[in-house]
């Protein structure tokens, strides 16, 4: 006999959400797994950045039910869903830039699970950036950094709330092949390292290969396809939605 799956560490019910008259998520139901690496692919403008907007609690679902550990946290705010155990990445970074790299990393510390202290915070936030390879100096304004460490900062701040479950929202966009085998790499250790379970918005089909047990196919706002990798992309439905996709 083999033993029961285990349950679900967040569970979506129905989960809708709409712009005025757009539908940008139509009754999503999904399970996350507990220390699993869930892929979510889907074309341009088919929900991936909503659906993890409204799983941080960063937009509220229009309806549906989202659990975490059999709780419905639907409708939290961000800060009560971060200290329930939920970080995400933006698709596009968006640091505050008043704030050194350092400190945009701490203000999420002593926001975040643990509530720390500045000078704990701050403690914190160095180990981080150099746990995420931040390369450049850690008192210069986001402003002033690449793209590369501006995502390293936004990595390190998810990370400074001590996420259980962290959402990844195109972390790995935009990045050389090298920096990419390496993020891949960083992303590995830190899953092991945090037992983090990890949602993963990702085009680069190399990376959901390297990284996903599981992927979820959104298109236009519906749930297409679930499954192993190599099960949804060579589905019928998501070849199709894909080669209407010139990003893909
Ligand atoms: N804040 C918003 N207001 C109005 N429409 C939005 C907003 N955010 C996203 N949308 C629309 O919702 C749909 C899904 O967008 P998005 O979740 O960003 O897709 P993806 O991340 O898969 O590219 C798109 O049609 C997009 O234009
Ligand atoms: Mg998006």
């Amino acid at each position: 006999m083999s033993a029961p799956a285990p349950a679900p560490v967040l569970s979506l019910r129905g989960v809708t959400k709409r712009f005025g008259g757009l539908l940008a998520l139509a009754g999503i139901d999904l399970d996350v797994r507990p220390g699993e690496v869930l892929g979510l692919i889907g074309p341009n403008g088919s929900g991936k950045s909503t659906l993890l907007s409204v799983i941080a609690g960063r937009q509220r679902p229009s309806a549906g039910a989202i659990r975490l550990d059999g709780r419905d946290v639907a409708g939290r705010d961000s800060v009560r869903l971060c200290r329930a155990g939920i970080a995400c990445t933006f698709q596009l970074v968006r640091l505050p830039d008043t704030l050194s790299a350092r400190d945009n990393v701490a203000v999420a510390a002593m926001y975040g699970r643990r509530r720390l202290g500045i000078e704990r915070a701050r403690h914190l936030a160095d180990e981080l950036l150099e746990r995420v390879a931040f390369g450049a100096d850690r008192h210069a304004l986001p402003a002033a950094l690449t793209y590369s460490d501006q995502k390293r900062v936004e990595l390190a701040r998810a990370l400074a709330t001590e996420p259980r479950i962290l959402l990844l929202d195109e972390w790995l966009a935009g990045l050389t092949p090298t920096e990419l085998a390496d993020a891949l790499d960083l992303v590995a250790g830190l899953r092991r390292d945090h037992a983090l379970t990890l949602v993963v918005v990702e085009h680069v089909m190399a990376a959901i290969r390297t990284l996903c047990e599981r992927v979820a196919v959104l298109d236009a706002g519906r749930l297409i396809a679930e499954g192993s990798v190599e099960a949804c992309l060579s589905d019928p439905e998501v070849v199709r939605v894909y080669l209407g996709d010139e990003d893909a």
